[in-house]
């Protein structure tokens, strides 16, 4: 008789980063090999379910599944965005969990916290257009926002950018820019973190690689500010004027029929009848695939918006779950130890 028992793993955020999982260079493998599965149709990706709680706030909580076919993985992410939990309550806006299953019994296999792997993604992103769309000696990153995307980001970039030894930092207030500086400098040694003061053009005039992930929704980023040959990474919804999209020698999306439909500066461009799907160069598989070239000469001005692929995140929710799995780090448990009427109920039940 097979064992009717099924265990699986759980994976706090704690434990993650104690098994060596808190690693964007296994993040950006991951995320790059399942763009790559996604193209050849290795991946089942169906819609994402979104319930909103408050329209005016837009408090929600998204369910976002995927299936790698050939790791016989499926996943889903449960993902809540509390907007007014920093301002209200002191709290962080985003908190997420995923819950993976094999798929050949399809039993549960791991339950883990999903904030890491859904930042992580955010920059693993970024990072990996980057690597193919910004200048290979850049060494200035400027940033507007100081928050949780952007301190992952910064991570991101100088995993393929090794080179870069400059940050300039500005957000709304100076205190978030000395926390960034705080927490980011100890890790970045070889880098120098300057705050620019809430003053964002400082942020951004000769910067090489610049990032806007701001919970704003507004035209922070001014076309007048960017160098040639920069390459601009977006995360938040507007934070640009329409001028840098207009300036842009190549628009590169995550997913160009996603963004179109969402809020971000690009999206509202192409409603606004600013620019049309010509002006959009491509999508980042179709550089990593080499079927369109990537930064052709060094004035280039790139611009790069993703809005997130949930099965990147389930991608690299595996490689982290694997890694844990491998470090022996986490807490196996009981869903069933025997199936129901195998077990002693006498006394137990009520019926
Ligand atoms: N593209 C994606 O896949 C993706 C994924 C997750 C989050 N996001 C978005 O990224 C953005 C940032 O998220 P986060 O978790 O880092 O948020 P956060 O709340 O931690 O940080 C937001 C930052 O924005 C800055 N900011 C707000 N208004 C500003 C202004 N007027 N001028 C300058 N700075 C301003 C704040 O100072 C703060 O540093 C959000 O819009 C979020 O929705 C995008």
């Amino acid at each position: 008789m097979p064992s009717s028992e099924i265990k699986y793993l759980t994976l706090s955020q704690e434990d993650l980063v104690n098994a060596g999982a808190f690693d964007l260079k296994l993040a950006i493998s991951a995320l790059k090999e399942s763009l790559f599965k996604f193209k050849d149709n290795r991946i089942l990706f169906p819609d994402k379910i979104v319930q909103i709680f408050k329209e005016e706030t837009q408090e929600r909580i998204n369910c976002l599944p995927a299936t790698l076919l050939d790791e016989k993985i499926c996943g889903v992410k449960w993902v809540s965005v509390f907007p007014p939990n920093p301002k209200v309550y002191g709290l962080q806006n985003l908190s997420a969990i995923i819950i993976l299953s094999e798929i050949v019994n399809g039993f549960p296999v791991c339950v883990m916290d999903g904030t890491l792997c859904s930042n992580m993604r955010v920059a693993a992103m970024g990072a990996t257009a980057a690597e193919v769309l910004s200048r290979q000696d850049s060494q200035v990153i400027g940033f507007i926002g100081a928050g949780e995307q952007a301190k992952m980001h910064l991570l991101g970039m100088k995993a393929v950018r090794p080179g870069l030894k400059v940050c300039k930092i500005a957000a709304k207030d100076d205190y978030e820019e000395q926390d960034f500086i705080n927490q980011m400098a100890p890790l970045l040694p070889d880098m120098e973190i300057i705050p620019c003061h809430t003053v964002l053009k400082d942020a951004v005039e000769g910067s090489d690689i610049i990032v806007t992930a701001t919970s704003a929704q507004a035209p922070l980023l001014k076309a007048a500010w960017i160098k040639k040959g920069a390459f601009y990474s977006h995360i938040g919804g507007w934070e640009d004027e329409y001028a840098v999209v207009q300036m842009a020698d190549k628009i590169v999306c995550d997913d160009w029929e996603t963004v179109k439909h969402r809020t971000q500066t690009v999206s509202r461009c192409y409603k606004d009848g600013i620019i049309t799907d010509g002006d959009v160069y491509g999508n980042l598989i179709d550089i990593l695939s080499g079927e369109k070239p990537g930064r052709e000469s060094d004035d280039e001005f790139i611009y790069f918006d993703a809005v997130g692929l949930a099965y990147t995140d389930v991608s690299i929710a595996h490689a982290m779950y694997s890694r844990a799995k491998d470090a022996n780090v986490g807490n196996w448990s009981y869903l069933q130890e025997k199936m129901i009427f195998e077990k002693e109920l006498t006394g137990k039940i009520q019926f």
